[in-house]
């Protein structure tokens, strides 16, 4: 599964793909609010550093001037992918812009159906929300199995990028169902190295060895 970065967070990005855990960005427009930066200079920032895709959202809500915008945005660099909304005038832009051979990522889809129409519209990624679900006690991750099922039956090449990913758990259930891609803010991704029995272990282990008076440097 790759892992995206859910955050325009540059410093935070940075650290993660040292460590080669970077394989794309996502960005919304509340992320960039987030930032407190200009969206071109912070994305072509990121663009900078991570080779994979970087999405970056428009925020047109009629087809023609979402195109317009996704052209723009696609300005910032080569790595650009370009997020729609799941509307029918995004399914638009997303089949304008993909036959234009540029990346779209289709966000906000809530449904299969919805993540039907984002491949027959020629989707690179269909993002569906997995905490935004669940936080209306509907089973986020149940979506995202359908949604596997079904592009598996057809062999759409849209892409699942498991998104609103809150917790490390979120993480591994999308990777058991089979998620092409989960993208997650940073501590997301680095909460998944922790478990309780490896910080007990790790205490016993030093305690043990302090008691051996030896060193290794
Ligand atoms: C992904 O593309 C979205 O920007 C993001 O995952 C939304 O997450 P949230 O529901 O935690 O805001």
């Amino acid at each position: 599964m790759k892992f995206f970065v859910d955050s325009a967070d540059v410093a935070a990005i940075a650290e993660l793909n040292d460590l080669g855990m970077v394989d794309g960005v996502t960005t919304n427009p509340s992320i960039i609010l987030k930032s407190g930066r200009d969206i071109t200079e912070v994305t072509r920032e990121i663009c900078a550093l991570v080779s994979g895709p970087v999405s970056a959202e428009v925020v047109a809500t009629q087809a023609d001037a979402m195109i317009a915008e996704g052209r723009k945005l696609a300005e910032i660099a080569e790595n650009i992918t370009i997020k729609l909304p799941l509307t029918w005038d995004g399914l638009k832009a997303c089949k304008t812009l993909t036959d234009e051979g540029r990346m779209v990522n289709v966000t906000l889809c809530f449904s299969a159906n919805q993540a039907l129409l984002a491949a027959k519209a020629g989707a690179t990624f269909i993002s569906p929300f997995i905490g935004r679900l669940d936080d209306i006690n509907l089973d986020g991750m149940e979506l995202i199995e359908d949604i596997r099922t079904i592009y598996d039956n057809y062999g759409f090449e849209t892409q699942i990028l498991a998104a609103s990913i809150r917790s490390a758990n979120h993480m591994k259930e999308a990777a058991l169902i089979g998620a092409d891609v989960a993208t997650a803010p940073p501590n997301v991704i680095k909460a998944m190295a922790n478990h309780v029995l490896t910080d007990k272990g790790l205490a016993a282990f030093l305690s043990d060895w302090e008691k051996t008076g030896q060193t290794i440097l």
